[in-house]
């Protein structure tokens, strides 16, 4: 605990304590605020709060650091695989050989879903967007998981955590199985998690599918460097929506709807449609100037970062798997990616963007990767929701676990009317 701060609201001084963390900025703990001086701090957007203490993730914005469990993405992203990345978001700690080996064994068996979730989709329209499919299916999974809904139990916590984690790639395929009319494939328990998801997109009943290990890889890296990014807007969703004691299943899927929206996780598909938008490099210039014009609501998506003041050390690792991915295909003039290039290469250097300290993010090229891959980009969102399953639930957890837990409520500043008379109808002007 570092020095109090003192406050005065109303002529009234009063004193707050000042807590540290092991790294990154102090918090002034105002849990004593309202007590002591009746009134609310107010901070719309959360851009200078902080909502719990966390031992997950740490994300230095100015510096453009990443790190799960103290470990830099970079490291994680070229050495690990997913489901070392999973096991070290759950328990803290990098598996031994052991502990991952069980683990993998753990988590493949839990892939399948129930078979009647297969009617359950049939209840879709074809051409639903899968993300309104992950939302209601994974919901759903409660009403058919009832011995791993109890919140104080914690061996139900850890089979709901493998359940999650084993059977969104499960859903995610069946999503989007669905929505091309091929039918459902079922996964494989001598795949690796990655493979085995690739294999239940793109295998179909009338020949072995053959798995592309580059694609394997590559994606197995985009699901690392999209696994859990500290308090962001789905997480934060997850952690307030476990705060009422609702079940796991239902926590998730608030984190998959919060997740959908064009400014979070529906970047990457908002990102590709918009350089599909631009079409060439010599288009550039003038949707640049758009999201420079402030009358014009255009954004940049796949720019700007509300922690990130410097480039998304994910962008960086995303950018370089792209040119993998597009090497193996031979596809070195992707014009997308010349799009996205030139892009980059005219925001970095405009003013606009250094002074607002707008770079890249994860999404600018995820969705280049994902495309080329075959992904269609309806499911660019959902892919991004099966990565970031381990770490809505390893958050969950920790705030299910953590004593001093109570149930999230904000207060507000009202502006409405002040205290009124009702009106009879026939007495309305
Ligand atoms: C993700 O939180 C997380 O960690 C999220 C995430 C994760 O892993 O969970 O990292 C994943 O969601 C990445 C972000 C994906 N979203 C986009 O790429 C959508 C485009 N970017 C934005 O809309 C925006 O940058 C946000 C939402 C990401 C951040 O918004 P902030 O922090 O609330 O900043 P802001 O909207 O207040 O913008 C600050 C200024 C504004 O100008 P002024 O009003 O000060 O004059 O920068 C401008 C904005 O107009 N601005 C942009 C811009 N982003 C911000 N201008 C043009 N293009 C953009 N992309």
């Amino acid at each position: 605990m570092s020095a109090a701060s003192t406050i005065t609201v109303d002529g009234k001084q009063i004193s707050l304590p000042v807590k540290s963390g092991t790294i990154g900025p102090d918090v002034v703990d105002i849990g004593k605020l309202y007590a002591q001086t009746g009134a609310f701090t107010f901070d719309p957007g959360f851009t200078s709060t902080a909502s719990c203490e966390s031992r997950i993730t740490y994300i230095d914005g100015d510096e453009g650091v990443l790190l799960y469990r103290g470990y830099p993405i970079e490291q994680l992203a070229e050495q690990g695989d997913f489901l070392e990345t999973c096991y070290l978001m759950l328990f803290g700690e990098l598996p031994t050989p052991g502990q991952k080996a069980d683990f993998d064994y753990r988590v493949t068996r839990h892939t399948m879903v129930h078979d009647q979730m297969n009617r359950f989709f049939t209840g879709f329209r074809r051409d639903a967007h899968p993300m309104a499919v992950m939302v209601a299916s994974v919901g759903a999974l409660s009403a058919f998981y009832h011995d791993s809904t109890d919140i104080t139990d914690e061996s139900q916590r850890m089979i709901a955590s493998m359940r999650m984690i084993a059977k969104m790639p499960t859903l995610a395929a069946m999503a989007y199985k669905y929505s091309i009319g091929q039918p459902f494939v079922y996964p494989k328990n001598d795949l690796d998690y990655t493979s085995n998801f690739l294999r239940m997109c793109y295998a179909v009943p009338c020949e072995e599918y053959q798995i592309n290990p580059i694609f394997a890889k590559a994606l197995d890296k985009i699901f690392i460097l999209h696994a859990d990014h500290e308090q962001n807007a789905s997480t934060s969703t997850v952690r307030l929506a476990g705060s009422s004691g609702a079940n796991p299943f239902a926590c998730i899927a608030a984190g998959v709807a919060c997740l959908w929206g064009p400014a979070h996780g529906g970047a990457n598909e908002a990102a590709l449609k918009m350089l599909m938008e631009i079409g060439t490099p010599d288009r550039v210039d003038q949707y640049v100037a758009k999201a420079k014009d402030k009358n014009d609501p255009f954004r940049l998506m796949g720019f700007g970062h509300r922690v990130y003041k410097n480039y998304d050390p994910r962008a960086r690792i995303m950018q370089k798997t792209t040119h993998e991915v597009l090497k193996e295909l031979g596809k070195h003039d992707d014009p997308l990616l010349e799009v996205a290039m030139k892009l980059e290469e005219i925001a970095l250097k405009d003013e606009y963007f250094i002074e607002k300290k707008l770079y890249p993010n994860i999404d600018f090229y995820s969705g280049i990767t994902l495309k080329a891959m075959g992904f269609p980009t309806d499911m660019f969102t959902v892919l991004f929701a099966v990565a970031r399953t381990v770490g809505w639930i390893a958050q969950w957890a920790e705030m299910i676990e953590d004593p001093s837990q109570k149930i999230g409520r904000p207060r507000q500043l009202y502006v409405g009317p002040t205290k009124r008379d009702y009106v009879g109808i026939n007495d309305r002007g």
